[in-house]
């Protein structure tokens, strides 16, 4: 019903339309209304009625209707007075917009008259509207890098009013950096613009606020306003800046790992990721890495590795500082490091040799020896030393190579081996040092003689001795070493004037053993004719050339008691009868009749003899001389007496045990020679009588005379010969040139034993030729004999007092001519042998 209604409404309006468009062209009116925009509601307009003519009754009847295309009624007629108002408060701005001319259109339909009138309203602009911007504060972020004259859109401000009440410009605050400048587009409007007008820096200042005011042209003006804040945005316009441009740091090279060497500093002045400074090593960085470590936050460096002056003395390297941007500032960093005495010499021995000989002349080099420190300055200087007690020196050859050489003659024999120790120190604070020690052996040279033990040496021997005794022991040491010290004995035979044939008594009696120096005997020594043996051992080394040494050995040979008295007078005759003795019968006790004499081949005690009266016809009547052998009365003789006394004398030695010898003297007692003669006569022929088996003839007084003559005769001869030889010997001394030495050498150097067996004779012999010689030696007084050398012997004193004993009858008795004749006869024999035999040999 309603959509009925409305077409049955719409088909009348058009027809009203219809109607009123042929009203209007026939009655053609049009009203026209300004006014100007917010008015109250119910404000005049303009009056209708009396506009169009119309009767307020008219009006009254209704008959007028306003229609308005589209639905809003804006305005209302009053019926009572005809007047347009306004239905409400008009606003220009919300109604046309930005329409330059707004214009209100509607129709007034006089219904009853069928006319319709155009009714046009324009509503004019009032400033009603203040500019405004959308927001009332704004940031605009503006790089602090942005170039002077860089602009900024900045949000306009609208002002919905027309001409002169819309916005007619802008104003900014003051300000330093800013300007404002107003662009108008084509189409008229207007913008701002903030110009830079001196470049930001953010460090400065961070943030600018501003305000943005925009005006209209109203009256009064209006305004609106808008607050700009201009946060200046950091630009990494600052590089980070060390500190210093040169960080010098002195390390002591034995600064520990991980210590800090130096701390780099570089400060930005940017902010954010623009002041994040990172640190990093320069160009250098490979190289050095490894030995420095380095804190890329906090710049801290420290030590990786062992620093070590002798590598490098020095470090430099560049640290760059990087920030968040691209900026980077760079520091130099120089180390020096300073030299620590942490190195101890080096020593090497170049060229060495092990072994020396002994006999090395001083100056030899035993080695070359090179020293280095790795050090330097005086931490490097090294010196060279050796132990002074050696006998060695160290030569400084040149810079640091040092020689090794002996320093004066070496002796393996007493010190065999060196341990020299070569300290090199060098010349830090503390010093440090090195040693080496080298082993070297001194060889052996055949520098040293076999010695014996004992400067020379002496042997005994017991006569009579085992063939291959072992007699003494010589015994020499070589301190060389090895075949130097292999010492070998042998003898030294002197060579004889008998030339090749002869043997040396030595070589035969005597042989050494050439190993261990033992001497043995060869044969069986025999005191009485050999009582020492001198002669030399040469002991020798086996070095080459050998050395050797020569030492003296005399061996005595001790005499045993293998010899028994001898008994030289009274000589028993071949048939063992020996001569007689006179004693006159008026004797006085103690009388001497005679002297037995004996001799001793042997010596000291074994040639002691003892004399003993062993039987005798009248016993008490003689006695001997225990020592002596005198034959003294022991009572005055009786006349009862028998003539003829018979006497066993025993000699004995003092040997153990004790050989002996005896001999029978028969003694006369007469006063005369006739009762001699006459009692000899007897005495023969009963002891004829007795040989004879008791017949026998008397013996012819002129016969015993004759003997007599003829014995004192032939006794004179023998004198006189005597003398004519000894004569002949005396001129022959004067002649030569004195007694040489030699001769004197010659003479006591013919062994005794094979001189004359006897002592006595000897002794005699001596004591002849000492006289001799000292007539001769009394015209030269640096003449010397040489002094018998058995003389000290208590044998040969012993045998000289038998001498003189046996000497005494020849001066002092008037002994039988036959025993005178007996020693003269000796005597000459051994003068014979002395002058004659002797001095040919
Ligand atoms: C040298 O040194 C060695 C090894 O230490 C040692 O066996 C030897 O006895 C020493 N020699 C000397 C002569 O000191
Ligand atoms: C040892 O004696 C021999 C022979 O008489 C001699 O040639 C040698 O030089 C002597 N040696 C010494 C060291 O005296």
């Amino acid at each position: 019903m309603a959509a009925a209604q409305r077409l049955r409404d719409c088909s009348r309006r058009a027809l009203l339309c219809f109607v009123l468009v042929a009203a209007w062209e026939a009655a053609s009116g049009q009203i026209r209304y300004v006014i100007p925009e917010e008015m109250e509601r119910g404000s005049f307009v303009g009056n209708l009625a009396k506009d169009l003519g119309l009767d307020l009754k008219e009006l009254s009847d209704g008959g007028v209707s306003i229609v308005t295309r589209g639905r809003t009624h804006y305005f209302a007629l009053n019926d009572k007075s005809g007047h347009l108002n306004t239905l409400e408060r008009l606003d220009r701005e919300k109604l046309c917009g930005h329409v330059e001319q707004c214009l209100l259109n509607c129709e007034v339909i006089l219904e009853e008259k069928m006319e319709i009138y155009a009714l046009q309203v324009e509503i004019t602009d009032i400033n009603d509207n203040a500019p405004s911007f959308q927001e009332e504060e704004m940031e605009l972020t503006i790089s602090e890098a942005k170039a002077q004259g860089s602009r900024f859109r900045l949000e306009e401000a609208q002002d919905p009013d027309l001409g002169v009440n819309s916005l007619q410009g802008y104003q900014l605050s003051s300000s330093n950096h800013f300007s404002l400048d107003v662009q108008t587009a084509a189409e008229g409007a207007k913008y701002p613009e903030l110009v830079l007008e001196k470049s930001l820096d953010r460090e400065l200042q961070a943030v600018h606020d501003l305000i943005l005011t925009a005006t209209d042209g109203g009256d009064p003006v209006r305004s609106g306003t808008t607050q700009i804040r201009v946060v200046v945005l950091d630009a990494n316009d600052n590089a980070p800046v060390f500190s210093q441009p040169l960080y010098e740091v002195t390390l002591m090279e034995n600064v520990p790992q991980g210590a800090t060497v130096v701390t780099v500093k570089a400060t930005d002045l940017d902010e954010g990721i623009n002041k994040e400074i990172k640190y990093s090593f320069g160009k250098t960085k490979n190289k050095l890495s490894h030995l420095f470590r380095l804190e890329d936050r906090t710049g801290e460096i420290t030590l990786a590795e062992d620093l070590d002056y002798e590598e490098s003395k020095h470090y430099q390297f560049e640290i760059e500082a990087h920030d968040g941007g691209d900026l980077v500032d760079l520091a130099k960093v120089v180390i020096a490091i300073s030299d620590v005495n942490d190195n101890s010499p080096e020593m090497t021995v170049r060229s060495l040799i092990r072994s020396v000989p002994e006999d090395s002349p001083p100056g030899t080099v035993i080695a070359l020896l090179n020293v280095h420190d790795q050090d330097s300055g005086e931490n490097g200087e090294v010196t060279c030393s050796i132990p002074s007690s050696l006998p060695f020196q160290l030569k400084k050859s040149f810079e640091n190579y040092y020689s090794l050489v002996t320093d004066r003659a070496l002796d393996r024999e007493q010190e065999a081996a060196y341990n020299i120790t070569v300290t090199a120190t060098d010349h830090g604070a503390p010093p440090l040092s090195t040693s080496a020690t080298i082993s070297l052996q001194i060889l052996d040279t055949n520098d040293n003689p076999p010695r014996f033990e004992q400067a020379a040496y002496t042997g005994y021997v017991r006569e009579n001795n085992p063939r291959g005794a072992s007699i003494l022991s010589l015994q020499a040491s070589d301190p060389d070493w090895g075949e130097n010290a292999r010492v070998t004995y042998s003898l030294l035979l002197p060579l004889l004037p008998g030339g090749e044939g002869s043997e040396s008594p030595v070589s035969s009696s005597i042989s050494i053993h050439s190993e261990s120096g033992a001497v043995y005997a060869l044969r069986s020594f025999d005191y009485e004719q050999l009582r020492e043996l001198r002669f030399q051992v040469q002991a020798q080394d086996g070095g080459s050339p050998p050395l050797s040494t020569n030492v003296s050995v005399t061996l005595w040979i001790l005499d045993q008691n293998d010899n028994s008295p001898e008994i030289l007078y009274p000589a028993s005759r071949s048939d063992g009868s020996t001569g007689v003795e006179l004693a006159p019968r008026s004797s006085e006790p103690g009388y001497l009749v005679t002297k037995v004499v004996a001799v001793d081949a042997d010596s000291g005690q074994n040639a002691w003899l003892s004399y003993q009266l062993l039987k005798a016809t009248e016993p008490g009547l003689f006695r001997v001389g225990l020592q002596s052998g005198e034959i003294r009365t022991a009572r005055s003789v009786l006349d009862k007496d028998a003539l003829k006394q018979s006497l066993v004398v025993l000699v004995k030695d003092n040997g153990q045990p004790p050989l002996s010898a005896s001999v029978s003297v028969t003694v006369v007692l007469a006063d005369s020679l006739p009762q001699i003669l006459s009692e000899l006569s007897s005495l023969s022929a009963s002891a004829a009588a007795a040989a004879g088996g008791g017949g026998g003839a008397e013996p012819q007084p002129g016969l015993t005379l004759y003997l007599g003559i003829a014995v004192a005769s032939v006794s004179g001869l023998f004198f006189s010969f005597l003398l004519g030889l000894l004569a002949l010997r005396l001129r022959r001394w004067r002649n030569s040139p004195l007694l040489e030495s030699g001769a004197s050498g010659n003479f006591s150097g013919v062994p005794v034993s094979q001189f004359v067996g006897i002592d006595g004779v000897r002794a005699f012999l001596h004591s002849y030729s000492q006289e001799a010689s000292l007539t001769a030696g009394s015209r030269k007084s640096q003449l010397h004999f040489p002094q018998p050398n058995y003389s000290n012997t208590l044998s040969s004193q012993k045998s000289c007092d038998l001498l003189y004993i046996g000497r005494c009858p020849v001066k002092t008795t008037p002994c039988f001519p036959t025993s005178f004749l007996l020693f003269g006869h000796f005597l000459i024999i051994t003068v014979v042998y002395r002058d004659l035999i002797l001095p040919e040999n």
